[in-house]
């Protein structure tokens, strides 16, 4: 089976390391891909929004199946582009992926189908009145999200009444462009998160992946600017037998079945992101793709064959086909850019990756340059994933790996998994 994959980061890498080890895969490319993913597949030069471009490659190259990596295809139409077509699409509808493209649809859809949320309502620029009042009933933080892709950036958690009244009026305004035209206001839940992944066949059927918890600041501690993910690890230890027995029960089953009541497509993964509310599952989010870093994480847990269940899922016939996977636990940790979030210098030439044994690394923002280096190329540089016997173990290796991975002004978080493992230590 030929299999073009979309996108450029860490989750890629992982993704296309995973769906290289399987039998059943022939050729692999990666659109754009990264200074890495060529040891898996071959990088083909073609943005992810470009469907015709897409349309074309995928007739001259045979490709049975696209798999998208980041939700930017999905949210504008891929799965419909190539409904009518000769080549299957791991992923959803864009109906489906509104879950992740609209924060105010899937609210409305957690709604409907009684999956617990936190509470909200959503404001335009015509009820920034009302928005302000409903604002003035909460207890703080005020939580306020762009209704649209925001890469992230979207959602502002703020303490003080007055500015977040002040918030709500400036996102209504264009903070965020189209993306904030509506804003969702929401009560603010005290929990730890985590990241659960469910593949989907559309059909009813559905497996759960590995839980994860990412870390989403850049400094230690959780402090500091939001970014993309600085690390995950997987397990959880939380997220026990018990948790996800009510995660199952009251989150994922009615997801899948509301969205086959609404006669919506869906085919592929979806993220839920989780908040533990004193014991019990609340949606903070739904993504429409893997998470990144997680994926990272992840991917080395699972046994099975990624080509065969992404292939069953996107056939709408996941049937019996098991998910294995491993006990033991798998971490990563991210090396980014100094700068980053802000601005951050490209083109430091990254050295000492072939001296990497214990852990793999997964490349994210590295690119080869006109003179044959491998060279940084965005603020998350380089994913170091490693399993171990036990979260340290792994975490060990990893730290270890990043000492002898080096580029000029390279940082990682020292402190992933920390909470986890003060939660396990209390336990014991
Ligand atoms: N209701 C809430 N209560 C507490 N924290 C929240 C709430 N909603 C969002 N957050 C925090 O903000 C982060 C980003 O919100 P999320 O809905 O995941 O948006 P996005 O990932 O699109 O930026 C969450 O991971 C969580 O830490
Ligand atoms: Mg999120």
């Amino acid at each position: 089976m030929n299999i073009l994959l979309l996108g450029s980061g860490g989750r890629e890498s992982a993704l296309a390391w995973k769906m290289a080890q399987s039998p059943l895969l022939d050729k692999l490319f990666i659109a754009p891909g990264n200074g890495g993913t060529s040891q898996y597949g071959t990088n083909v030069a073609m943005s992810p929004l470009d469907f015709e471009a897409i349309d074309a490659f995928v007739t001259e190259n045979g490709i049975d199946m696209i798999v998208a990596g980041n939700e930017d295809p999905l949210v504008a139409g891929l799965y419909d582009y190539f409904e009518d077509k000769p080549v299957k699409v791991c992923g959803p509808s864009k109906a489906g992926a509104a879950l992740e493209g609209s924060k105010d649809f899937a609210k409305r859809f957690m709604q409907a189908n009684g999956i617990p949320t936190a509470r909200y309502r959503s404001f335009n620029a015509s009820t920034l009145a009302e928005g302000k009042e409903f604002l003035a009933s909460l207890n703080p933080p005020y939580v306020l999200k762009a209704d649209g892709l925001a890469a992230g950036k979207g959602v502002l958690i703020i303490d003080s009444l007055e500015e977040a009244q002040k918030a709500l009026e400036e996102m209504l305004a264009g903070m965020f462009g189209k993306s904030s035209a509506t804003v969702v206001v929401e009560e603010f839940l005290s929990g730890i998160e985590c990241s659960v992944f469910v593949l989907t066949d559309g059909e009813g059927g559905y497996r759960v992946l590995p839980v994860a918890k990412d870390y989403k600041r850049i400094g230690e501690g959780d402090t500091g600017l939001n970014t993309g993910g600085m690390g995950a690890v997987s397990p959880v230890i939380f997220a026990d037998e018990e948790f996800m027995a009510k995660v199952d029960a009251r989150i994922i089953k009615p997801t899948i079945k509301g969205l086959r009541d609404a006669g919506i497509v869906y085919r592929g993964f979806i993220f839920l992101g989780l908040i533990n509310v004193g014991g019990e599952p609340m949606v903070i989010e739904y993504n429409v793709r893997m998470g990144d870093p997680e994926t990272e994480a992840v991917m080395l847990r699972v046994d099975s064959d990624l080509v065969e269940l992404l292939d069953a899922a996107a056939s709408g016939a996941l049937g019996d086909l098991e998910l294995r996977h491993s006990p033991d636990p798998a971490v990563t940790v991210m090396m980014v850019s100094e700068g980053y979030p802000g601005s951050y210098p490209k083109g430091r030439e990254i050295t000492g990756l072939e001296s990497v044994e214990e852990s793999i690394p997964f490349h994210a923002g590295t690119a080869v340059d006109a003179d044959g280096r491998l060279v940084t190329s965005g603020g998350r540089v380089i994913s170091v994933s490693s399993t171990g016997k036990d979260i340290a173990d792994a975490l060990a290796k990893s730290y270890r790996s990043i000492e002898k991975i080096k580029f000029d002004g390279k940082y990682s978080r020292r402190d992933i998994g920390a909470d986890l493992m003060a939660l396990a230590s209390k336990k014991n």
